[in-house]
């Protein structure tokens, strides 16, 4: 059964029955109220902790406000473009898609768009319609042996790929990011963009729309391209650039394009679609049954691994809270944000260069999931409320903290295994290495000072340091007993510089022992939960 914090989600557009099935069977509580207007989604969001969109919901930053308890949002599809993920991120909001359920229906489309550019398919049955039979106005072009230019070689530029080749079309194509030897692999030569613009006969945009591929298509690579090229966007309207299609359709540059996705939907500026060279849809790229079905399943059994924190996918922003589930990184998470604590504690307000780092290899990586963890405890030791994995480094620049991960190699003695966590701000003595014994963080170092035991870094402690040999132990002993607090367990560090740091646990907070400031160089105070703890009354571990 579900943990009651996830108790009630708003599904805010039509999505398949099984998404509000699937939750329910998880005793989460679906709300299906598609199609509810922007005030009405303001005043429903307030009282859940979860909501579920496909495209029609524009999750503003109003909206996200209006959510005081909403802990994440679920895109049932592909792009986030209609979520505000920064307003989501800045209030530790998880926000997940499906990425994967409905590739193959809108590489289908795409597909189906080519060969209707190729034989003016929707053209030549509006005018059978139309009563006409006007077999010499619809010649059309065979694609075997043409080249087919495709820009994005994701999951669905790929599957356009080998389905086009079916066809004999020989596919060429550009991804900064697939290597040349894995498109090589589903049958695309990669090549610069410039030499591709002059090549195809056909090209298709599968990008997400970025600063760097909106306009991808533009006057210029227009100019660049073969007299008649035919265009597909079934990806996101504006990385064909709307004008300069309209330009090159007018001058024949363009011979065609088919259109599924548009700037404005619906576009209100009807120029493109109204050209006779141009086939569109109304974006429907996923509108297949089984790729609704797959992505409204997929959504909801990532909300009920969320909130049965059993599981995370599908993460567009707070990756790190994976690792705060999975057994093996819990512990490391749990270190990271005790060390960010504890630096807060020691160091005070910390500006500036906060370096994380990362020693020994089973830690290789791990950075991605450290620096969130120490930003966390960073800012709580601070004060900040409402702070977690998904939104602590995008608070802690707020702050002035630039956090940065490195990896090191060598492990600091005394042993906490193979591998090791290290803070430190530059300029500062403030250096802190921890360790896991078992699965339970501990303190090895601190500002250069070796604890021969490792410190558990849980309960209350009371850190000090004070001159080598001057022994102040009992006078601080004295204290705690005159406040009841009893002494739970004790490691003292090397001497270094002439002094050396002891670590006490205790069973009550030791705020009220400011006093040993009398009997050593400085005090410091800090309470630590078990690291197993998630924060109560929230599906989302901190
Ligand atoms: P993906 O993330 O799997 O692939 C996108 C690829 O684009 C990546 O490999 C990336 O490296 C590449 N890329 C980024 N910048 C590039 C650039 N400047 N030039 C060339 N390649 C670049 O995404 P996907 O699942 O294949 O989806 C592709 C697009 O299709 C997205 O925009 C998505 O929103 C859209 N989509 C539309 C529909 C629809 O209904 N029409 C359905 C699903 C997805
Ligand atoms: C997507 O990004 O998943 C598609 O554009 C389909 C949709 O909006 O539902």
């Amino acid at each position: 059964m579900a943990r009651a914090a996830l108790g009630s989600v708003l599904l805010s557009d039509p999505l398949d029955p099984c998404c509000a099935q699937l939750l329910r069977a998880a005793g989460i509580r679906a709300r299906e109220q598609p199609g509810l207007s922007p005030p009405q989604l303001l005043a429903e969001i307030q009282d859940c902790d979860g909501l579920i969109v496909r495209s029609a919901t524009k999750v503003t930053a109003e909206v996200i406000e209006a959510g005081k308890k909403l802990q994440v949002i679920g895109r049932a599809g592909t792009g986030v473009d209609n979520v505000d993920v920064e307003a989501a991120t800045r209030r530790g909001i998880l926000v997940m898609n499906t990425p994967t359920g409905n590739s193959l229906s809108a590489a289908e489309l795409t597909c189906g768009m080519i060969l209707c550019l190729a034989r003016q398919i929707p053209q030549a049955a509006a005018s059978m319609k139309d009563g006409k039979w006007a077999r010499k106005q619809f010649m059309g072009t065979e694609l075997h042996g043409k080249s087919l230019g495709i820009l994005g070689l994701g999951r669905i530029g790929r599957e356009v790929a080998t389905r086009m080749q079916a066809f004999g079309m020989k596919t060429i194509g550009y991804d900064p990011v697939i290597t040349p030897e894995d498109s090589a692999a589903f049958g695309v030569q990669q090549l610069p963009l410039e030499r591709i613009w002059p090549l195809c006969d056909f090209i298709t945009v599968h990008t997400p729309l970025l600063p760097s591929t909106t306009g991808l298509l533009n006057d210029s690579t227009f100019a660049k391209c073969r007299r008649g090229v035919q265009v597909v966007n079934c990806a996101r309207g504006g990385i064909v650039d709307e004008g300069a299609l309209l330009r090159a359709l007018q001058s024949g540059q363009c011979g065609g394009a088919a259109l599924d996705v548009f700037t404005e939907e619906p576009p209100r500026d009807r120029a493109l679609v109204n050209h006779p060279n141009v086939i569109c849809c109304p974006h429907l790229g996923a509108s297949t049954r089984e790729a609704q079905r797959r992505c409204g399943k997929e959504i909801a059994q990532q909300f009920v691994g969320l909130a049965l924190g059993t599981a995370l996918a599908g993460a567009v922003n707070g990756q790190a809270l994976g690792c705060a589930l999975d057994p093996q990184t819990r512990p490391w998470i749990a270190l990271g944000r005790a060390l960010g604590l504890l630096l807060q504690t020691l160091a005070g307000p910390v500006q500036g260069a906060l370096q994380v780092c990362t020693l020994g290899a089973p830690l290789q990586k791990a950075g991605t999931y450290l620096s969130p963890a120490v930003a966390t405890g960073l800012l709580e030791g601070a004060g900040h409320k409402h702070v977690n994995l998904v939104n602590a480094l995008l608070l802690a620049q707020e702050a002035g903290v630039k956090v940065t991960a490195t990896e090191g190699e060598a492990v600091p003695e005394p042993g906490g295994g193979d591998s090791a966590l290290q803070l430190a701000l530059p300029g500062t003595p403030f250096k802190l290495v921890g360790s896991l014994q078992g699965s339970t963080p501990v303190l090895q170092e601190l500002n250069g000072a070796a604890f021969p035991q490792p410190v558990p870094l849980a309960g209350h402690l009371l850190l000090y340091r004070a001159p080598a040999g001057a022994s102040p132990l009992p006078a601080v002993l004295g204290l705690l007993g005159a406040a009841q607090v009893r002494l739970q367990s004790y490691h003292g560090s090397r001497a270094v510089r002439g002094e050396e740091w002891s670590c006490l646990g205790l069973s009550e907070p030791a705020g009220a022992l400011a006093g040993a400031a009398h009997h050593v160089t400085e005090a410091f105070a800090l309470s630590l939960e078990p690291c197993a703890a998630a924060s109560r009354g929230a599906a989302l571990p901190r």
